[in-house]
């Protein structure tokens, strides 16, 4: 069922309104507090903007910032954030030491018409992660409307994200929660084809169930980054020193069956004996790698092979590096990938990165804007790809028709 954004509201429903807004400005930070990739940040603009251009009187902002669990902890303090949002707005931000309570609420009330308010960072509060009801009350006097515009927080179900939106309404997503929830169920809900997904990281334990909800929907599977090593292994291959999740075997076994033609595994790999013997890093077909040696990227022929894929591709989805990319050479298939969809983009085809490691990986070889859409959400898009629902996003008001 469709959900109400904040397009579907009147003027009437905001003007002169406190718009409480849920955002995920949990962004990375130097050793000296600054924020080193704000790209969540400016995501959320056109939400802030929208709002306050349509009279609403202050926009209230709730994020959550790191991990702290449940108790204040200067380390992921909100106010860093806060500066760093006031050099790429030319609106009024001010930033609340609390987050709920009196005084937040006497915040909201008084601020200048036209401010953002920051409110300190949500996990300092032990009920946010539990979704404690009596919280999401007190949150949700804050606002008069509450805007869910944290799509990479939509996959927790906390008082900020979730419990609050049963308190407030309307309760309604932001435009970027729209675009995310847009360019993501579009693709998988009618895909132009032929349309190739491709995944890569670590471990397949963390992927098994995009796998199983990707399958059926691709024309083809491509699989790079050391999960392949586990398939490898499940073909009887030897993979040396790679990172192989041995428990895992059988259900790559399981799945290579499943999947046949669809799932394309690399050919080849790029191993050395350890991370660090970048000078002694090679090729070898995949039934080539030694015990000596680990496998940290895909090699040249599956470079090839991923390319071709994906040059063919009208529809293209990725999640997961191909390799260690932070470490060159061990970065070339991850930014094979990511040239191959930007020139994918520019034949026509709708191209979509998941958030978190590749949506970094795009970034950092300056590729993002070559993409029709890189997501925000690592952990959400990665739910939301596996189909499951997304409890921020199914609090939100159901649209009428
Ligand atoms: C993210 O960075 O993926 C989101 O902000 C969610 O953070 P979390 O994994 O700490 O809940």
């Amino acid at each position: 069922m469709a959900k109400e954004t904040i397009r579907d509201l009147t003027d009437a429903q905001l003007r002169g309104r406190r718009a409480l807004v849920r955002v995920d400005f949990n962004v990375p930070m130097d050793d000296h507090g600054a924020v080193t990739d704000d790209t969540r940040m400016r995501a959320a603009l056109p939400t802030l903007d929208a709002l306050l251009a349509r009279g609403t009187r202050v926009a209230v902002l709730l994020s959550h910032l790191g991990r702290p669990k449940g108790k204040p902890d200067a380390r992921f303090s909100l106010a860093p954030v806060a500066r760093h949002l006031a050099t790429i707005t030319a609106r009024a931000v001010r930033f609340m030491p609390c987050t709920v309570g009196a005084a937040a609420v006497q915040a909201t009330t008084a601020a200048a018409a036209g401010t953002i308010l920051l409110m300190e960072n949500t996990r300092f509060l032990p009920g946010e992660e539990t979704n404690d009801d009596a919280l999401a009350r007190e949150m949700a006097k804050l606002g008069d409307l509450y805007v869910n515009d944290a799509f990479g927080s939509a996959h927790r179900a906390h008082a900020s994200t979730e419990g609050v939106a049963h308190h407030l309404h309307p309760a309604v997503a932001g435009l970027l929660m729209e675009k995310e929830l847009r360019f993501l169920g579009d693709a998988l809900a009618q895909p132009q084809r032929p349309f190739v997904a491709i995944l890569g990281g670590a471990k397949i334990s963390g992927k098994i169930d995009v796998i199983d909800a990707l399958l059926p929907k691709v024309d083809r599977l491509l699989v790079g980054g050391a999960m392949a090593c586990t398939f490898f292994r499940a073909m009887g291959l030897e993979t040396g020193t790679s990172l192989v999740e041995p428990d895992r075997v059988d259900m790559a076994k399981a799945l290579l069956a499943r999947a046949g033609a669809k799932l394309a595994l690399p050919e080849d790999a790029v191993v050395a004996p350890s991370l660090d013997a970048t000078s002694a890093a090679h090729p070898v077909a995949r039934d080539g790698i030694t015990a000596g040696d680990a496998m940290f990227d895909i090699g040249p022929r599956s470079r090839d092979l991923f390319d071709h894929e994906i040059a063919g591709a009208k529809t293209v989805v990725w999640n997961g590096p191909m390799g260690v990319f932070e470490k060159p050479p061990f970065d070339r298939g991850t930014r094979a990938v990511a040239e191959a969809m930007a020139r994918a983009t520019s034949a026509g085809a709708t191209t979509i990165v998941g958030g978190g490691d590749s949506a970094a990986a795009v970034d950092a070889m300056h590729l993002a804007d070559r993409m029709t859409h890189v997501s925000t959400g690592g952990g959400a898009s990665l739910e939301f790809l596996e189909g499951k629902v997304l409890p921020g996003v199914a609090a939100l008001d159901d649209r009428s028709t």
